[in-house]
């Protein structure tokens, strides 16, 4: 088997990243398709989960394969055993692993040292999953790709890495408004300016959060603090306060504008009630499309089939 590792949304070109998108168009439109059978997916999680972990158990049951859970207090990866030694073991087991881990790094290691592909499914770096149902939701709501701008308000993390990548790749402009600090990094963003030489896309980073909603087709947020930064968790609030997606913030976008969130959110933190439950938000549509980016991946790591209809 080919490996094909997606630990950074970058292991993906461009063009396959349209193809998966378009596939999960099919997809949710009702196309059906499988996997070759037999095939087995360990989701070895160090971090709790709902979407991630319930879309790839579900996208693996559907497409005629198994998924095992292998929850963090189970195999304590680099503490009851090295990577290494894991990644070698569940080789000779399974066919392919989705990681969520604390460290890119252990990510990253846990694919080099495999023999089967391996998935990140969230690190402290990216959730390359996630911007793939992003994409998606945005192809759905706004059309084209090209010529948008999304405009992402608050913490510099792991999901605005990847979503500030994929929208360099794709051609979409992109802005991020961080606090000074919490900004996303210069490795990122310059791996996604030079992405953009190529895209066309513009991707912006400053700090004032009313001025980037401007002429904005999507404002996305996120947490204010990561798992595994809930101590900083009261400090955050306050440095982020002046980033929270409410009102006043959507009164400096324009009336189209589309609300994303990743989830879990912190309503009366990063976003407020009214707004996530109001007409500008797609969060659950988002939340939904992570099981079909979640098929078109696995699909393509795996290899499809097309089901007859009525077989
Ligand atoms: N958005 C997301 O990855 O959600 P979970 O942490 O619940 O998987
Ligand atoms: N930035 C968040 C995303 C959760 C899906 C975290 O890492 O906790």
């Amino acid at each position: 088997m080919i490996t094909r590792d997606v630990i950074s949304i970058t292991d993906l070109t461009p063009e396959t990243i349209n193809v998966l998108l378009s596939d999960a168009l099919e997809i949710k439109a009702g196309r059906r398709r499988s996997i070759p059978s037999g095939k087995v997916l360990a989701l070895l999680f160090e971090k709790p989960s709902l979407r991630t972990r319930v879309s790839f158990e579900t996208a693996m049951m559907s497409l005629g394969g198994q998924s095992l859970y292998l929850s963090p207090a189970e195999v304590g990866l680099g503490k009851r055993e090295p990577i290494a030694d894991v990644a070698r073991v569940l080789s000779r087991y399974v066919d392919i692993i989705a990681t969520r881990t604390f460290c890119h790094t252990t990510a990253r290691e846990l694919a080099q040292e495999s023999s089967i592909p391996v998935i990140n499914a969230l690190s402290d770096v990216e959730h390359p999953c996630q911007v793939l149902a992003d994409m998606l939701t945005i192809i759905e709501n706004k059309g084209e790709l090209s010529s948008l701008k999304i405009v992402y308000v608050g913490d510099g993390n792991n999901v605005a890495n990847s979503l500030m990548l994929a929208s360099a790749m794709l051609g979409v402009d992109f802005t991020i408004a961080a606090p000074d600090g919490y900004q996303i990094k210069d490795d990122i963003f310059d791996r996604a300016n030079s992405y953009a030489q190529q895209s066309g896309a513009r991707i912006i980073r400053m700090e004032e959060p009313l001025d980037a909603v401007s002429g904005a087709d999507v404002i996305y947020t996120d947490t204010w603090a990561s798992m595994g930064q809930e101590v900083k968790s009261r400090e955050r609030c306050q440095i982020f306060s002046a980033y929270q997606v409410n009102s006043n913030l959507l009164c400096h976008a324009p009336e189209n504008v589309i609300v994303m969130h990743c989830l879990p959110a912190h309503r009366g933190e990063e976003i407020t009630d009214d707004i996530i439950e109001g007409p500008h938000s797609v969060v659950f549509d988002q939340a939904e499309n992570r099981l079909h980016a979640t098929k078109a991946l696995l699909l393509y790591i795996l290899g499809g089939l097309d089901i007859s209809i009525g077989s």
